[in-house]
């Protein structure tokens, strides 16, 4: 018997395929049957009709920052209404685990993880945290390489003692035994960036009994991007892992066009036979912590001047607004302007947008084979959020594949679902395939469209109907309902507390 039944939907199954109509069966959590249904209706069974729209499998968000959203908002709005049924949390070096509970949790990472609160140590505890606040959609775990930095060496700027190098693999390692997908690092971020990359090796190697990933956001993004790629296709090969480059850019004017070299060099290792993936956002600024793109010291007024303030809780009244615009009003120099955020009582923890990249690179990255879709979105919904938050599939689906054509649908489906899930470890989900975990997403392909702007950033996107998470509708024609049906997973594995 089904619970659910789709009739005579166009379906995108997240093969790549083209699309076929055809009926949807989904049962006890998982999809039934696929194309025809043969099976009744349960009592509480629905049916759901809806031609034009198409079903595909439920979006994943291959680069999240959401460890801290878990627990703070578990009904993960800001997923949920992009069609977003599956998160990859701890990116950039930065994990919610492993943890010291007597310990401030966001060291490390500033407002990046906020809401983190708990007595969880390791991944089996925060996962057992996190179920418990009954999240809407999934979430798969990398282990930081920040985190851990900070928990084993605090803010020593030197090289890990023997000592120091085994804890950190210890905890790398067993965070990837309870099931994490890889290890993250974050080479511009304190501390990542003042590890070398015999250090970075030695922790990826960890990952490479599990088969599992080395991700990063590299060492640079801007003048020294090509030598970053170097670095870290480097560090894949010799602790032999699979690659995976976060949010692929090239950052700054004068870097604009670069994307194409570093492409070429990740399809140079790839026909060598090196596993290597990539994500992207698809917008032309970037954001994050503000203390880290500023060097006191000597101020970049060049920077300064495209950045906009996303959440400043040393300023309130800064967020939303452009430095150049503050600093006008102000009758004050960009230098002076950054340093009296930066330097101020919690100034340490400002977020910022950063105008950094061509639209044109944008472009270039969609169009390439394996790249995914990250969103990249930091989950603090005080201020004004960078829009990729709420915007980043819709916006994917609506402007990049339908008003620029840059990919096809069916492909760009693939790359938010099957590719991501095979790359990501998340067993069973990816495609709309009996057996497989009902993650679903219903939408309409003509209206589909992000509605989050920089001036607005917490809008909801359009033409999403329906999103189904674990065999459970979660949101339906923009109401989220509450289910809490999301999982914890592991990587290649059951999700954690199943056994099959
Ligand atoms: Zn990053
Ligand atoms: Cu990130």
């Amino acid at each position: 018997m089904n619970d659910l039944i789709f009739r005579q939907v166009r379906i995108l199954d997240g093969s790549g395929g083209a699309e076929f109509i055809g009926d949807v069966g989904v049962s006890d959590g998982r999809i039934n049957e696929v194309g025809t249904v043969t099976q009744g209706l349960a009592a509480k069974g629905r049916e759901i009709r809806a031609p034009g729209s198409i079903l595909c499998p439920g979006l994943i968000d291959t680069h999240a920052h959401d460890d801290g959203a878990f627990f703070r908002h578990p009904g993960m709005q800001f997923k949920l209404s992009q069609g977003v049924t599956t998160v990859v949390s701890g990116n950039c070096g930065f994990s919610a685990i492993p943890a010291d509970p007597s310990k401030d949790s966001v060291a490390a990472s500033g407002g990046i993880l906020a809401g983190l609160e708990g007595e969880f140590t390791d991944l089996d505890g925060y996962y057992a945290a996190a179920l418990a606040r009954k999240p809407a959609i999934n979430n798969m775990m990398l282990v930081g390489h920040n985190t851990v930095r900070s928990l084993v060496m605090g803010d020593n700027k030197g090289i890990p003692s023997d000592s120091e190098m085994q804890q950190m693999q210890q905890h790398v390692s067993h965070a990837l035994a309870q099931g994490a997908c890889g290890f993250s690092s974050g080479l511009i971020y304190r501390p990542g960036r003042y590890s070398d990359t015999a250090e970075v090796t030695e922790l990826a190697k960890m990952a490479a009994p599990f088969d599992a990933l080395y991700t990063t956001h590299m060492r640079n993004e801007g003048d020294r991007l090509l030598e970053a790629v170097e670095e870290s296709l480097q560090i894949a090969r010799d602790s032999g892992v699979h690659l995976h480059i976060s949010h692929h850019k090239a950052a700054g004017k004068s870097n604009w066009g670069k994307v194409r070299e570093s492409l070429q060099r990740v399809d140079a290792a790839l026909s060598a036979g090196q596993p290597v993936t990539l994500d992207v956002y698809p917008y032309t600024a970037g954001s994050g912590r503000m203390i880290e793109y500023f060097n006191l010291d000597r101020v970049s007024e060049e920077l300064a001047g495209v950045v906009r303030i996303a959440s400043c809780k040393a300023f309130r009244h800064y967020e939303g607004r452009m430095l150049v615009d503050i600093a006008a009003a102000e009758n004050t120099s960009l230098t002076d302007l950054v340093i009296k955020i930066l330097t101020a009582p919690f100034g340490d923890r400002t977020l910022c947008i950063h105008f950094i990249i061509d639209e044109a690179d944008v472009e270039t990255n969609l169009a390439h084979a394996d790249m995914m879709v990250g969103s990249d979105g930091i989950p603090d919904l005080r201020g004004k959020p960078h829009p990729r938050l709420f915007g980043t599939f819709p916006r994917v689906l609506g402007y990049y594949v339908r008003e620029r054509g840059v990919l096809s649908l069916p492909e760009a489906v693939r790359r938010m679902t099957s590719l991501s899930a095979k790359t990501f470890g998340l067993s069973e989900r990816g495609e709309i395939k009996p057996g497989y975990w009902a993650d679903l997403l219903l939408f309409k392909p003509d209206e589909v469209i992000d509605q989050a702007t920089y001036d607005e950033p917490k809008t909801e996107a359009a033409g999403i109907d329906m999103v189904v998470v674990n065999g459970q509708v979660a949101l339906e024609a923009g109401q989220h309902l509450g289910v809490g049906g999301g999982q914890m997973l592991r990587y290649r594995r059951a999700p954690f507390g199943h056994s099959v």
